[in-house]
C-alpha cells in the first residue's frame, strides 16, 4: 500500500507553481515511488487569491496564516515559496513543530540567519532539501557524471554567468510583489542571492568548495520608489555583481550576473575547462551538452552538441521517447521525486540546509569582499 506524504506548500506565486506542477506530475511520471504527494493545503496572504490557486492546482484546503498552516496536524511537509526575508522564521517554526522542509533558495539573507536554521533543522532532525534545481536539468546532471569520471582530468577553470535585463529602468519600484528581490530587507542581496547563489550550488557541486573571493558590486541605480511607502528610497542590493575565486581542487573561478545585460532574460551559461577536456552547458538550450575532447583523433575532434534525451541519460527514461526534449519545469519535478525517493532510501535529498549553508558562505563572503576591496576566505567546507 503506498504511502501519503500531505504537502502545506507557503507562497502561491512563480515557485508556488513551479512546485505544485512538480508534485502533480510525480504520480503520473515516476509511478515507482512508494509515497504519494497529497497537496493537503496552500498558504498565502490573500485569502481570495489563495482559493483561487488551491481550486487550479488540486489543493483540498488554504490558509491566510502561515503559522496556522505548521500548526496542523495534516501536514506532514512544509513547502517553502515565500521571498527570502521568510525563510527563517517559517523553517525554524517548521522545524520545531517536526515537519519535514523543502525550502526555495537562497536558504537566507544572511549567513548568520542561515547557520541558525541549520542549527534547528539538525537538532529537530527533520527531513529537509533545499530547492537549487539546476542540479537536476539532466544535461547538467550527466555534466556531474562526466566529470566524476575524470574525463576532464585536472581542472583549469569553471566559469559562469547568469544574466537578466529587467530592472535596467529606473521606474520599476522595490518592493512589493513581484518587485520584493529589490528590496535589501526582503531579499538580502540583491543578483548575488538570486542568481549567483544558483551558479555558486552548481558549482561546487560540479567542481568542489570555493576557498576564497574577490568581488565587485555595483547599483546602477541608487534610489527607487517603494511599494509600501510610495516614496523613493535608497537602494540597498547589488544590481550586478562579478567575482573570481579560488577552488579547493586548485581552480580559479569567475562568476558574473547583472540585470542590466540588456537583450538577455536568463542566460545562465557555465563552463568548466580540464587538461584533457571541457563541458559548457547554456540554460537557453537547455536539452544540450557541449563536450570537446583533446584525445579525439585529429580529423573529427571538436565540440560535440550532446543531446541528453537518450533514456540512459539521467531522469530521461522517465519521459518522452529519444530525441524529444523536456523543459523548466521538469528540473522541479526531478527535485520532488528525488526528494520522495529519499524517503523510502532514508538518505539525503541534496542539497540539504548544511549544503546550501555553504552556498550562503561563499554569497556572504562576496557581498563583504566588494564592500571592502579585499580577498575573502570563505571558509566552506565541502
Ligand atoms: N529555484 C529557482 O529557480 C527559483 C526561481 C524563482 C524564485 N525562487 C525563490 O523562491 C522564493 C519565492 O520566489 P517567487 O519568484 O515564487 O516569488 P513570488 O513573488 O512570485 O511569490 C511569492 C509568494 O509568497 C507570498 N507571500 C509572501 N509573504 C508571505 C507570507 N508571509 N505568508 C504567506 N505567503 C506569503 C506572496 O503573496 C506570493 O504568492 C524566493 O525565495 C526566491 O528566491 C527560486
Amino acid at each position: 500500500m503506498s504511502k501519503e506524504l500531505r504537502i502545506g506548500l507557503i507562497g502561491c506565486g512563480f515557485m508556488g507553481r513551479t512546485h505544485s506542477n512538480a508534485y502533480n506530475r510525480l504520480q503520473n511520471f515516476f509511478p515507482d515511488l512508494k509515497t504519494k504527494a497529497v497537496l493537503k493545503a496552500a498558504c498565502a496572504r490573500n485569502k481570495d487569491s489563495v482559493e483561487a490557486f488551491a481550486k487550479q492546482w488540486g489543493y483540498e484546503s488554504t490558509e491566510t496564516d502561515w503559522k496556522k498552516l505548521i500548526a496542523r496536524d495534516d501536514i506532514d511537509a512544509v513547502d517553502i515559496c515565500t521571498p527570502n526575508d521568510t525563510h527563517a522564521e517559517i523553517a525554524i517554526a517548521s522545524a520545531k513543530a517536526g515537519k519535514m522542509i523543502l525550502c526555495e533558495k537562497p536558504l537566507s539573507r544572511t549567513l548568520a540567519e542561515g547557520e541558525e536554521m541549520v542549527k534547528v533543522i539538525e537538532k529537530a532532525g527533520v527531513k529537509n532539501t533545499v530547492w537549487y534545481n539546476y542540479r537536476r536539468v539532466p544535461a547538467v546532471t550527466l555534466a556531474k557524471k562526466i566529470i566524476d569520471s575524470g574525463k576532464l582530468g585536472k581542472i583549469f577553470h569553471y566559469r559562469a554567468n547568469f544574466l537578466q535585463d529587467w530592472t535596467i529602468s529606473p521606474d520599476v519600484p522595490q518592493g512589493g510583489a513581484g518587485t520584493w528581490r529589490l528590496d535589501v530587507g526582503a531579499a538580502g542581496s540583491g543578483v548575488t542571492g538570486d542568481l549567483l547563489a544558483h551558479c555558486i550550488d552548481t558549482a561546487m557541486w560540479l567542481n568542489g568548495g570555493i576557498k576564497d573571493v574577490s568581488a565587485m558590486t555595483e547599483t546602477f541605480i541608487k534610489e527607487r520608489v517603494h511599494h509600501d511607502s510610495r516614496k523613493k528610497q535608497k537602494v540597498g542590493i547589488d544590481d550586478a555583481c562579478i567575482f573570481h575565486c579560488h577552488f579547493d581542487n586548485g581552480s580559479l573561478g569567475l562568476f558574473e550576473s547583472t540585470r542590466y545585460a540588456r537583450g538577455h532574460k536568463a542566460l545562465y551559461t557555465l563552463e568548466i575547462n580540464g587538461e584533457h577536456a571541457s563541458i559548457r552547458w547554456d540554460l537557453h538550450d537547455m536539452n544540450r551538452l557541449e563536450y570537446f575532447d583533446h584525445r579525439d583523433e585529429s580529423v573529427v575532434r571538436g565540440w560535440r552538441s550532446i543531446h541528453v534525451t537518450d533514456g540512459d541519460q539521467p531522469y530521461m527514461d522517465k519521459w518522452w521517447v529519444p530525441g524529444l526534449i523536456i523543459g523548466y519545469e521538469h528540473s522541479f519535478i526531478h527535485q520532488a521525486a528525488d526528494f520522495f525517493k529519499s524517503l523510502e532510501t532514508n538518505k539525503p535529498c541534496n542539497p540539504t540546509f548544511k549544503d546550501a549553508l555553504q552556498t550562503q558562505k561563499v554569497c556572504e563572503m562576496v557581498i563583504e569582499s566588494a564592500n571592502t576591496r579585499s580577498w575573502k576566505d570563505t571558509g566552506v567546507d565541502w
